[in-house]
C-alpha cells in the first residue's frame, strides 16, 4: 500500500527520503514521487515503477533542498502513471500534498471545485486536497489551519503530509485510518507511514491517533485534534536494530523470514511459559483474563493469512478451552447484522495491525460492547492501540509481502492464549505442563524442517510449469492447506485451492488427472488413515501427490510421488510445523519462475483500504 516519508532539517532531504521509501517498498506500490522546498524554490519529480527509477530521474538535478515529502502509490483511483502519482499540487504549484487512504466524497468536492474554475490534472481522489487547502489559504488562513479545515470537509481515510512554498519551514501532517509517525532527531524531524522507514535515523517516535494533526518543524512539533483541541503527544523509544529490516545475506526477505522461524517462534513464547504452573503468562492481557475466560463465545477475526491462523485457533480453543469459538472474515463482519453480546470476546489477529477491514470490524465489535483483544506483530500499530488489551507476536519485522514467520508466531500466541484459558477452566496441571514441554521443543523441530530446504527446492523444479494445485488436509491441517494454497497463489501466480481432504470427493476430484498436483498434509494423527484413503483416490486417477508426512511414517513413501517428512508434536501445534514446508515450496517455485517473491504483483503488505 502507499507509503509516506518526509524530512525537515539541515541535510539534503532527497537521499534520506529515497532511502526511507525503499524501506517501504515491501508494502507494494506502482509509482513514486517526491517534492522539495528550499526558501522560495520548489520541485516535484515522479516516476512509474520502482523507487530506483525515481532515483535515476533525480540524478541530474541539483538537490539542495532540506525539506521534502516522498510517496509510493498503490493505485486505487486512476491508473498507475506519473500524473496520478503523488505529490499532488494546487494550480500555481505552491502547495504539495501526499496522501495515503481514500477520500470517499472526492467526487462532489471535485465537482464543486471545478465549478469554481479549478482544473484537475489527475484522476485521483487525493488531488482535491491541495486545491481545497489552496481555497482556505486564499481566505487568509495559515497552512496549518487550511489543512485542518480541508480535512474537516473530507470523508474517508488519510495519512497526509503537506508543504507550502509560502511557509517553507514546516510540514503539516495528519492522520485518520492510515498510519503516520514522526521520528525526532537532533535538529531534524522525520515523517513516515511506517516506523521501518525512519528507524535508521532515530528511535524517538511519536505515533499519531486518528483525527490528529501536527505542525512539524526541524526541532519541534505542535499537535491538535482536527476539531482544534490542543493535545500532548508521548515520545516512545522504539528498540529495533537496523539489520532486523535488512536481507541479512539472503536473496529475498521471504526466505530470510522463513529461515528466521526457529528464533521468531522462540521470541513469541519467550518469558511466557510457566512450566511449574502448566500455564502461560501474558502481561498484555492483565486485567482482562477473567472476562476472557468467562466469555460465552470467542470470535476470532482477521483477513488473509491471519484469518487462516484464526481457523487454527478455533480448533485449539474448542479442544482445550471448551468455549464456543467462531471465525469471521473481518471484511464481512460489518456488512451483515452480526449478533454480538457484551459477554463475547473478539480476538483480532493482524501482522501489520493496520488492515483497514480488521480495524473497521474491530470498531463494530467495540460498538456492540464485546471485549476486544488484539494479536499484532507491529508494536504501536492501530489495532494494538485500539484494542482493550492484547498480545504482541514479537516475530520481528516482516518485510516480504507473503506472510510466513508472522503466521507461525500467530499460531504460537493462539496456543498460549488457549493454554491460559484452558488451565483456568478444565485442563489439568499435567496436561498443561505437557503442552508447554511440546511448545518448548518447537523451535528445534522447525530448525530440522528448514534443513529440508534443498530437498524441497528439488521437488519445486518439477512444478514450475504447473497451472493448478490442490492442497488437502483435515482437522488442524485443513487451515494449513488453505494457507499453503494462498502462499503459492500469491507469489507464483499458480492457481491453487485448499480443501478439507474429505471434501475432495464432493467436487474437486473431477479435476484430478496427471496435470493436477495434489499436496496432502498427512501427519500421523487421528485422521491419518482417512487421509491415506484420499491419497489413494488421487493416485487411482493418475494425480501427482506431494505429502507432508510424519518422520516415522514409512508407509507413505510408496504411495506418493514426493514426501517431505516433518517431526511430530501434539495436534494443536502441528500446523506450526506442517506450514513451513509449504512456505518453502511456494518460495522455490516462484523463484524458479523468475518472479519477484518479495513484492508480488497487485499485492500490498499492509492493506489500508477497505
Ligand atoms: C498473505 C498475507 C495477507 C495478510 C492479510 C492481513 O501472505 O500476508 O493475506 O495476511 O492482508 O494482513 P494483516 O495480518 O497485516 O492484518
Amino acid at each position: 500500500m502507499c507509503g509516506i516519508v518526509g524530512y525537515i532539517g539541515e541535510k539534503k532531504c532527497a537521499p534520506i527520503i529515497l532511502e526511507g521509501l525503499k524501506r517501504l517498498e515491501y508494502r507494494g506500490y506502482d509509482s513514486a514521487g517526491i517534492s522539495f522546498l528550499n526558501g522560495n524554490s520548489s520541485g516535484v519529480v515522479k516516476s512509474v515503477g520502482k523507487v530506483s527509477m525515481l532515483e535515476e530521474k533525480l540524478e541530474n538535478q541539483s538537490l539542495d533542498y532540506s525539506i521534502g515529502i516522498g510517496h509510493t502509490r498503490w493505485a486505487t483511483h486512476g491508473v498507475p502513471n506519473e500524473v496520478n502519482a503523488h505529490p499532488h499540487f494546487n494550480t500555481d504549484k505552491s502547495i504539495y500534498v501526499i496522501h495515503n487512504g481514500i477520500i470517499e466524497n472526492y467526487q462532489p468536492i471535485r465537482k464543486r471545485l471545478k465549478a469554481e474554475g479549478v482544473e484537475f490534472v489527475s484522476d485521483t481522489d487525493s488531488e482535491v486536497l491541495p486545491h481545497l487547502i489552496d481555497g482556505f489559504i486564499k481566505k487568509g488562513m495559515s497552512l496549518f489551519e487550511a489543512v485542518r479545515y480541508s480535512l474537516n470537509e473530507v470523508q474517508g481515510t488519510y495519512g497526509v503530509a503537506v508543504i507550502s512554498i509560502n511557509e517553507p519551514d514546516k510540514i503539516i501532517v495528519a492522520k485518520k485510518g492510515s498510519p503516520l509517525v514522526l521520528g525526532l532527531g537532533v535538529g531534524e524531524t522525520f515523517i513516515a507511514s511506517d516506523v521501518n522507514a525512519l528507524i535508521a535515523h532515530t528511535s524517538r517516535i511519536v505515533y499519531f491517533e486518528d483525527n490528529e494533526i501536527a505542525e512539524v518543524y526541524k526541532d519541534r512539533f505542535y499537535a491538535k485534534t482536527i476539531t482544534d483541541e490542543k493535545i500532548e503527544k508521548e515520545i516512545i523509544e522504539v528498540k529495533m536494530a537496523l539489520d532486523e529490516i535488512d536481507k541479512g545475506g539472503y536473496d529475498h526477505f521471504m526466505i530470510k523470514e522463513i529461515m528466521e522461524q526457529p528464533e521468531s517462534i522462540f521470541n513469541s513464547m519467550r518469558g511466557r511459559l510457566l512450566l511449574g504452573e502448566g500455564t502461560a503468562r501474558l502481561g498484555g492481557l492483565d486485567g482482562f483474563v477473567e472476562r476472557l475466560c468467562d466469555s460465552k463465545r470467542i470470535i476470532l477475526s482477521a483477513c488473509g493469512t491471519s484469518w487462516h491462523a484464526c481457523l487454527v485457533g478455533e480448533y485449539m480453543l474448542e479442544q482445550f478451552a471448551e468455549i464456543p469459538t467462531e471465525v469471521e472474515y473481518a471484511s464481512e463482519l460489518r456488512y451483515r447484522n452480526p449478533i454480538i453480546n457484551p459477554d463475547d470476546t473478539f480476538i483480532f489477529i493482524s501482522q501489520s495491525g493496520e488492515t483497514a477491514d480488521s480495524l473497521a470490524a474491530m470498531e463494530e465489535a467495540k460498538r456492540r460492547g464485546a471485549l476486544v483483544l488484539g494479536i499484532c506483530n507491529v508494536v504501536g500499530s492501530s489495532i494494538a492501540r485500539k484494542s482493550d488489551a492484547g498480545v504482541y507476536t514479537h516475530a520481528g519485522p516482516e518485510i516480504g509481502v507473503a506472510s510466513t514467520k508472522a503466521f507461525t508466531s500467530q499460531l504460537v500466541v493462539l496456543a498460549l492464549i488457549t493454554l491460559l484459558i484452558a488451565r483456568r477452566r478444565k485442563v489439568s496441571l499435567v496436561d498443561g505442563m505437557n503442552i508447554i514441554q511440546e511448545m518448548k521443543k518447537i523451535p528445534q523441530k522447525v530448525e530440522k524442517i528448514l534443513k529440508l530446504n534443498d530437498q524441497i527446492e528439488k521437488i519445486a523444479e518439477n512444478f514450475v510449469d504447473a497451472k493448478n494445485f490442490l492442497y488437502l488436509g483435515r482437522g488442524y491441517n485443513f487451515p494449513v492447506a488453505l494457507e499453503g494454497a494462498l502462499k503459492l497463489k500469491e507469489i507464483s501466480y499458480i492457481h491453487a485451492e485448499g480443501y478439507p481432504a474429505a471434501e475432495m470427493k464432493h467436487g474437486p476430484i473431477a479435476l484430478i488427472d496427471e496435470n493436477m498436483p495434489a499436496i496432502f498434509i498427512a501427519p500421523k494423527d487421528s485422521v491419518y488413515d482417512k487421509v491415506i484413503s484420499n491419497i489413494e483416490e488421487v493416485k487411482a486417477r493418475n494425480g501427482k501427490v506431494i505429502a507432508i508426512a510424519s518422520e516415522q511414517d514409512d508407509k507413505i513413501d510408496d504411495l506418493v510421488d514426493y514426501v517431505i517428512k516433518v517431526p511430530d508434536t501434539i495436534r494443536m501445534l502441528m500446523p506450526i510445523l506442517t506450514s513451513i514446508p509449504l512456505q518453502l515450496l511456494a518460495y522455490h517455485i516462484a523463484v524458479k519462475k523468475g518472479l519477484n517473491v518479495d513484492q508480488p504483483r497487485n499485492l500490498a503488505k499492509s492493506v489500508t483500504v477497505e
